[in-house]
């Protein structure tokens, strides 16, 4: 496996480590200053009722192959500068490899973020999300430590901070509010290392930016994105872009950490290939899509049965990704190969009363090398740890908006053309 060409995902594998101390007895400053974070809060639902529906659309950089990632631009402090972060939807929390004395980053695009004096502290609901699954002990109550590690065998730790981010509005209005992030003093590169400022982690837990915004009245708790098979497409977050009819919803499964649809079935050409049951996850920080291994085998063996009667050989000098065929002359792109190529789908059964179903056509599956051969972008699950989870990454997800609806705890999708960004208060679906 090309393992350069494998992205960040995080799904199901993110492991929160805690730096734990004796636990301190709550003094009565902390507790204030929690009330008063606490009535914050609620002050941000009910100004929701007036100041949403605004969104905020962010442009993305990259592509499937040959980088391997999809980045996004942010504008982070005061005064503010650029960024470029991963696109995570597998992991919940925002970092940035921060320049604090003795800090060990890895290699970035910018200069490293100084972080503000503003510190989050450990009694934060934002910190105790982070640090569910432990015990709540704080070793020092004014801050909040966290390591996150990715599937890829990444990793950062630092501490919580807040600070000003510099957001355009569809509404046209410019914001900057204060949200926490990670000061990341301590990364290590997983295998899929790449230079990259830091993560935007837009999971489903209380860490993310989007829960924050939404926290504070400015947009509604969803995310889109529309990953364009050229390159690059668009970020939003908020629900005022689309007209909620014309896209396929599916329930979120409740109690997966990341975005699940829950049990799906997985069909070829139309026809039921036995394979039932799966657990599903979308996760836009993994480049290609993972099977586990009896159904990945079993996919393969269709293919191949398809495939035996096409004028296509298997290119085992290919190193590009694990299966990749090769024609009588190279191909140019997935156009030039798609009629050698079936369409499956994941059909998931919404609680029984219903089935949405999400095609992969031959687009949504395959690459074509830098050698002219098509490989399958479809990868072996259970050999990178994943177990049962299968999770689609973005190579599926291009050429159409996927949405994130925290609120509704819905998944749904729709064709697009992505490479068009919205301008402010236009419709997209
Ligand atoms: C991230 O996006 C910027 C444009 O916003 C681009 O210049 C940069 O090359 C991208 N980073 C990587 C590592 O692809
Ligand atoms: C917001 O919009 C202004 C005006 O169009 C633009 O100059 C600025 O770069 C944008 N800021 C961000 C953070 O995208
Ligand atoms: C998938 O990976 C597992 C674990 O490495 C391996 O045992 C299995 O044979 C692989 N399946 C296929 C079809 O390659």
């Amino acid at each position: 496996m090309g393992k350069e060409k494998v992205g960040l995902w995080v799904v199901g594998v993110l492991v929160l480590v805690l730096i734990l101390g004796l636990s301190a007895a709550s003094d009565d400053r902390q507790q204030r200053w929690r009330k008063a974070m606490m009535s914050g809060e609620t002050m941000g639902s009910s100004m929701l009722m007036n100041r949403v529906p605004s969104s905020i659309v962010l442009p993305l950089h990259g592509n499937v192959y040959p980088t391997g990632f999809y980045n996004v631009t942010l504008n982070i402090g005061q005064p503010s500068k650029p960024y470029f972060l991963d696109v995570d939807t597998g992991s919940d929390l925002t970092w940035l490899q921060c320049d604090v004395p003795r800090a060990q980053c890895t290699e970035a695009p910018h200069p490293y973020y100084k972080p503000s004096n503003n510190l989050v502290a450990c009694k934060d609901p934002i910190c105790q999300s982070l640090h569910t699954g432990g015990d709540q002990r704080c070793e020092n109550p004014g801050q909040c430590d966290y390591e996150v590690e990715y599937a890829d065998g990444g990793s950062s730790l630092g501490v919580l901070v807040k600070d000003a981010f510099n957001l355009n509005f569809t509404s046209e209005k410019r914001q900057s509010p204060l949200l926490a992030l990670g000061c990341g003093y301590d990364q290590l590169p997983g295998g899929t290392y790449h230079p990259i400022d830091g993560v935007l982690g837009l999971g489903r837990g209380k860490p993310s930016i989007v829960s924050q915004l939404s926290g504070l009245g400015l947009v509604r708790n969803v995310i889109g994105h529309c990953l364009s098979g050229r390159g690059g497409g668009f970020l939003f977050f908020g629900d005022d872009l689309y007209d909620s009819s014309r896209v396929a919803w599916t329930p979120m499964s409740p109690n997966a950490k990341h975005y699940s649809p829950g049990f799906a079935e997985l069909t070829f050409d139309g026809k039921t290939t036995g394979f039932k049951n799966l657990i599903v996850a979308f996760d836009s920080g993994a480049s290609y899509t993972y099977l586990n291994s009896q159904v990945y085998q079993g996919l393969i063996s269709l293919i191949k049965r398809e495939l035996s009667t096409k004028p296509l050989r298997e290119a085992l000098d290919d190193q590009t990704l694990p299966i990749c065929w090769k024609g009588r002359k190279p191909f140019k792109s997935v156009r030039d190969v798609k009629k050698y190529f079936k369409t499956f789908a994941l059909s998931f059964a919404n609680d029984g009363k219903s089935k949405t179903q999400l095609e992969f056509p031959p687009e949504a599956y395959l690459i074509v090398s830098s050698k002219g051969n098509a490989c399958l972008g479809v990868l072996n699950g259970t050999e990178v740890g994943l177990n049962d989870l299968n999770v689609i990454g973005d190579i599926s997800m291009q050429d159409r908006v996927v949405i994130y609806d925290n609120e509704k705890q819905l998944i749904g999708w729709a064709p697009r053309n992505c490479d068009r960004i919205p301008k402010s208060r236009s419709i997209i679906i």
